[in-house]
């Protein structure tokens, strides 16, 4: 249903209740929203992002609800189709709409959705459209998480329309965000899943974000913020270069051995206060193994070794995380093998992204013995001191 957020602002969006996964990737426990949003001016009325095309006919029941019989814009402050592929069906209902977007952005919606080039009003940074008594204002902001992103501001309303950024994946009833742990949790897993790959571009953005006074923040997934602190203080923490005493382990293992270790590398690592984060591969959630990515100084990668190299589970979150680029500053991996193993160059060559030190990895033939447990020792001795040095514990 549509909501009132301010006098001239209604959210429009759809949720997605049942939604468990995006881009058959991102594991979706919450379920998602696409927020659309409409700003009714004296003059003109403009629908900032759309929805998911599966949604589209809740989005027109919303616009129905409130009235509309006009939109003279439609801005697109991103192309992807879960926030662009209604704008076909829209610009059906309403032909006269122009579609305002970036020039970057055009280029993807015409590949995308096959939108002709006379739909279009090109704008630039820092651009502004007037609705009458109300401004909106486009600050573009590349690689939050595609390059043709942009926000959009409202002045009057103090409203910042900031898209995927800032957003979470979570269906709920509440159209305004609280502070609860589970609101902040959601958050936190969006950037990392999504825009945690962008984090220097993100510091840039938000530092240029400080200019604007900014009341609420509407993003294009999850609830609204009306207290943007809470958002944008977190997103600080996140993307800062700090990082905590804490050890990330994945690992998967076929006949204990590799368990055994993980098992005594726990133990140990918790002996020195250190907080340790283990995740089975083969029940783990990749959703959560980001989370703990954001903020670990350290990640173990533990493995069998399966025809020589890292089992598949194993390879798949290594790809990941050289994806994902978190401030991981340490790396080590445990490997327990058969006959042979190529399984450190491997691993070194799937995380050419990271600028991390590689700690000595500790490769044991078969079950652990005494000697390797010993290593695992070393190993644990290492880190204490790298993470002591670093956070000056
Ligand atoms: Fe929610 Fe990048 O789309």
């Amino acid at each position: 249903m549509a909501k009132k957020i301010t006098d001239s602002v209604y959210y429009v969006g759809s949720r997605h209740w049942d939604r468990r996964l995006f881009d058959e990737l991102i594991p979706l426990p919450d379920g998602t929203t696409y927020n659309s949003y409409v700003v009714i001016g004296s003059e003109k009325t403009a629908l900032v992002d759309s929805v998911d095309p599966s949604k589209v006919h809740e989005l027109l029941g919303n616009l129905e609800e409130i009235g509309l019989d006009r939109i003279d814009y439609i801005i697109s402050n991103h192309a992807e189709q879960d926030h662009s592929g209604a704008i076909p069906t829209l610009l059906e209902k309403f032909p006269m709409a122009k579609v305002v977007t970036n020039q970057k952005c055009k280029g993807f919606l015409k590949d995308l959705l096959m939108i002709e080039d006379g739909k279009f009003l090109i704008v630039d940074d820092r651009d502004t459209l007037s609705l009458g008594n109300k401004t909106l204002e486009f600050i573009l902001a590349s690689w939050v998480h595609w390059p043709e992103t942009m926000f959009t501001y409202l002045r009057e309303d103090g409203i910042l329309f900031s898209c995927d950024f800032l957003g979470s994946h979570l269906a709920t009833s509440q159209l305004f965000a609280s502070k609860e742990p589970k609101v902040y949790e959601s958050a936190k897993r969006y950037y990392a899943e999504i825009m945690m790959p962008f984090r220097n571009m993100i510091k840039n953005h938000l530092k240029r974000l400080n200019e604007y006074d900014i009341r609420i923040v509407a993003p294009s997934h999850g609830p609204i913020y009306d207290d943007p602190e809470f958002i944008i203080n977190a997103y600080k923490d996140w993307i800062s270069d700090e990082v905590k005493n804490e050890v990330v382990i994945v690992y998967v293992s076929m006949h204990d051995s590799t368990k055994v270790a993980v098992e005594y590398l726990i133990k140990k690592l918790e002996g020195k206060n250190i907080i340790v984060k283990p995740f089975n591969l083969t029940v783990s959630d990749l959703g959560e193994i980001a989370m703990a990515l954001v903020d670990a100084a350290t990640v173990i990668v533990a493995s069998p070794t399966v025809l020589t190299g890292l089992h598949p589970y194993a390879a798949n979150v290594v790809f990941l995380l050289n994806a994902l680029r978190p401030k991981t500053r340490f790396i080590s991996l445990i490997s327990s093998y058969g006959w042979g193993s190529k399984i450190v160059d491997q691993t070194k060559q799937l995380l050419t992204n990271l600028k991390v030190e590689f700690l000595e990895p500790v490769l044991i033939k078969g079950y652990p013995k005494d000697s390797d447990l010993k290593e695992l020792d070393e190993l644990v001795e290492n880190l204490h001191e790298k993470h002591k040095n670093l956070m000056k514990i």
